[in-house]
This record gives structure tokens, sequence and C-alpha cells, in this order.
């Protein structure tokens, strides 16, 4: 199995470019189905969930033309019918952005319920409460969803049960081309959301409070191509934030917008660590032991849960005692047991954790149970004294651009090992890059 073998110890020092954000780029790309023209998307971050998503739509009629590593062209104006590969769109949670795009633009979805990480229940109750407000009807058979309306999506008031993202942003789109207005109660606040209303309305949609809890969509007949950048990802900033933090190290995150990091920033502050805005940059510099502190995860722009297992990787390594409540997911704690194999002195009970601050931490074989819990044992394994290696790396790969290549700018002692290809082929091939 491909892992990352990691040598830690260094204090991450020098300067790192952030890509374009993962949750932003899962549901922009989804949405170019719906506009009957050429989108020109740039900033796209190089992840394997963009590159599936890319693919599903090529599979269902779509063109897609790379014109640079971060840059790409999608014309979907000749997708006549919304069939995409279930076998694709099972691997991703955000193939379930394809109904909302789908049933806006022809009326009709199929799409196979998602995937995604194991962090828990993910119930879609609440996309589907918003179809059907605008007149869809919805079911789920044989693990598929089925959705269809008569004859036009009309517009209605969407009350959400509770903050989500996903069902926010799957109404969003489906709104954006049913007939009248659409008004998203309750609706989540994320950058991510923002950015997708910005995309939309740059094609020629017209949103409104997006950011707000209260979203008013005014529904168009189409939607012309145009070109859009998607914004820095916030969480990946995060990470490297946090990484900077636990490795006592100083390092410049540039390709940011500072004001999408203010909680983050915060606890790091809390925690002992300076944290200078510089605009399009943060300069995050830890030159002592971090302080303990407690986080409590919520919907934007509170704590952010998809930073949870980065800042506790940082906590388990401060002096004293933190405590952290996960209020989004039900089970986002499987990191803290594999960093028990390195030292870590941690109490689970339910949602909340108690953490213990030790000393260091020391090298050992982990494996990664979701996208956020690989970059945890990432940073852990640049901390601890002596190897570490870390396998199911492919879960980190989904939402980390060039990873390796960014730590070890960093002067990160990581390498990508890649399984060997016959076992008689003894110890594992290593990655040329
Ligand atoms: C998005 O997931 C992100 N994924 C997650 O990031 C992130 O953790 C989450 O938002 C919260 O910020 C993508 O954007 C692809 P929700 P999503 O709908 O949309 C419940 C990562 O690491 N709920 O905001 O699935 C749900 O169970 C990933 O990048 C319902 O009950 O999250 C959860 O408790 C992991 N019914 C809460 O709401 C619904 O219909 C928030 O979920 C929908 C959600």
């Amino acid at each position: 199995m491909d892992r990352y073998v990691i040598r830690g110890g260094t204090p991450l020092k020098g300067e790192v470019e952030i890509s374009g954000a993962k949750n932003a780029a899962v549901a922009i790309i989804p949405a170019t189905l719906m506009v009957e023209g050429v989108c020109r998307l740039e900033n796209v971050p190089q992840i394997s969930d963009v590159s599936l998503l890319l693919n599903i739509l090529e599979q269902m009629g779509a063109t897609v033309r790379t014109v640079n590593r971060n840059t790409v062209d999608i014309d979907c104006s000749k997708v006549e019918k919304p069939v995409a590969p279930l076998e694709l769109m099972r691997k991703i949670r955000a193939s379930y952005y394809l109904i909302g795009a789908a049933l806006g633009r022809f009326g009709q979805a199929e799409v196979s319920m998602p995937g995604g990480c194991d962090i828990g229940a993910r119930p879609i109750d609440q996309h589907i409460k918003g179809f059907k407000v605008m007149g869809a009807e919805v079911e789920v058979a044989n693990g598929i969803i089925h959705a269809k309306v008569k004859d036009e999506l009309v517009g209605g008031t969407v009350y959400l049960d509770m903050i989500s993202v996903g069902a926010t942003m799957n109404i969003m789109m489906a709104a954006t081309l049913a007939k009248g207005k659409t008004t998203i109660e309750n609706a989540a606040k994320e950058p991510h959301i923002v950015d997708l209303a910005n995309f939309l309305n740059s094609m020629g949609a017209d949103i409104r409070g997006a950011g707000t809890s209260v979203i008013r969509v005014y529904g168009t007949e189409r939607l012309d191509g145009g070109a859009y950048s998607i914004i820095p990802d916030q969480i990946e900033a995060g990470t490297y934030m946090a990484a900077a933090a636990a490795t006592g190290g100083e390092v410049l995150v540039k390709n940011v917008i500072p004001k999408h990091l203010d909680c983050i920033t915060s606890k790091l502050q809390e925690m002992g660590v300076t944290v200078r805005d510089l605009g399009e940059a943060v300069l995050v510099k830890s030159d002592g032991p971090l302080s303990r502190a407690n986080i409590k995860t919520m919907p934007y722009p509170g704590f952010p849960t998809d930073m949870q297992p980065q800042i506790g990787a940082a906590l388990c390594l401060a002096q004293g005692t933190s405590i952290i409540t996960e209020s989004v997911w039900d089970s986002r704690y499987r990191y803290l047991d594999e960093l028990k194999k390195m030292g870590a002195e941690v109490q689970i009970d339910g949602k909340t954790a108690v953490i213990e601050g030790v000393k260091s931490f020391t090298g050992a074989p982990v494996a990664c149970s979701d996208l956020r819990a690989g970059a945890a044992l990432v940073i852990a394994g640049l901390v601890a004294e002596g190897e570490t290696t870390v396998e199911k790396i492919h879960y980190i790969e989904r939402g980390y651009e060039d990873l390796i290549g960014k730590l070890r700018k960093l002067g990160a002692d990581i390498e990508y090992l890649k399984a060997p290809i016959d076992p008689e082929q003894g110890d594992a091939l290593r990655a040329t890059s």
C-alpha cells in the first residue's frame, strides 16, 4: 500500500502557496452542468476529488480541456441526459451536487447515494426537503437517488432544520434555474458557499445574501459561459498553520484570505502562537511551548470541524489539559487512537475528547481514516522523534495538492513510498517525486 515516510523533529521554515479550495471546487465543477457554454475555472486544486468529478462530467458528455495545471475549460452545453457512472459517483460525497445541477437544467437526476469520508452518519434529508419544496419528486431505491419534476422547478421557501453546507449549496443550484424566487433560511455561511454563489452569478444567475443565514435566489432561464477563479483553501491554509505551530517553526502561508482564517488564527494565538495578517498571507511563528486550549467545532464563522484533527494533533503537545467538543460529526476522533500509538494521552467520551499534553511524540506506523485525520497524522509525524509511516494516504491525496512537495520546501523530511508492484520485489519502490 502506498504510504508516506516521515522523519520528524525539524521545525518547518519558509513559504507555502495555498491552492484553490477543495470544498468550493467540488461544488463549482458539478455546477458547470447548468451552464450552456464554456466555463473557464482558474485556481482549481490538483486533487483526486477534482479529477474524479471532471471524469464524471466527461462520461456525461461534457468536454473538459486542461489549460494548465490549475486551469480547466468545461463545456457541458452538449450534455443531453444527466446519467453519470454510478460506480464513480459512489467514490465521492460531492457527487450529490449533480442532483441540484441536473434538476435545475434537465428537470431530472439519477445519482448514487454519496460516499465520502467516514466521519459519521451523512444523511441528505435536508437536500431532498429543498428539492421537494421546489416541486421535485425524489425517491431513493437500490442506493440511487431518483429525482424528477413534471414541468419545471418552482421557487419556494426552504427552512433548513440544521445548518448544512451541502444542502445549502445543492438547493442553491437547483433554485438558480427554477421559476421564481427561492429563499433558503438557516443557510450555511462558509466561504465556499459564497464562492459557489459568486460563480453562478458570474454565469448569469441572480443569488443574493450568500454568506448570511438567508439566501434569496431569483430563478433565471439559462446560464451562459464565462471565467471564474476559485478562492484559496481555508482548511489547507489552516493545516499548514497548525503544522508550523506543532513543529515550532516559522512559515509564511501565501495566497490566503485572512478573514476566512479568523477563527483558526484566534485559536492558535490562544495557544501562544504568533500569527500576523499580511494582507494576502499570514506569517505563523511558534518559538515556545504551546499552551492548552479548548475547541468547540461550529459552522462558519465558528471553529471549522475540518480543522479539528489538525489542531487536535497540536494540542496533544501543548502544556496542560485541552478539551475538544466535536459538534458537527458523530465520529471524528479516530485519528486520536492513532496518535496514542505515538504517545498521545487522550480520553474520548462521545463528542468530547480530553487531551493531556505530552512533551513529544515517538514515530510509529499509523493509518488514515479520513482526509483531515490523515493531515493530523502527518503533522504528528513531522514532530515525532524517529520515523513515522502513514498508510491509506489516498484519503490525503483527495484534498491536499502536492503535500509532499510543499512540505519538503518547508524543510520536512518526508517521502512517498509506492507499494511494491510485486511482493517479490522486496522493499517498496521509492516514488520519483
Ligand atoms: C461539507 O460536508 C464538507 N464536505 C465537509 O468537509 C465539512 O466537514 C462539512 O461540510 C461541514 O463544514 C464538502 O464540502 C464536500 P453538512 P457536508 O451538510 O455538506 C447533518 C472535508 O474534510 N446533515 O454541513 O456533508 C450532517 O450529518 C469534509 O473537507 C443532515 O442531518 O456537511 C452533519 O451532522 C469532511 N442532513 C451536519 O448536518 C442533511 O441533509 C453538517 O453537515 C445534511 C446534513
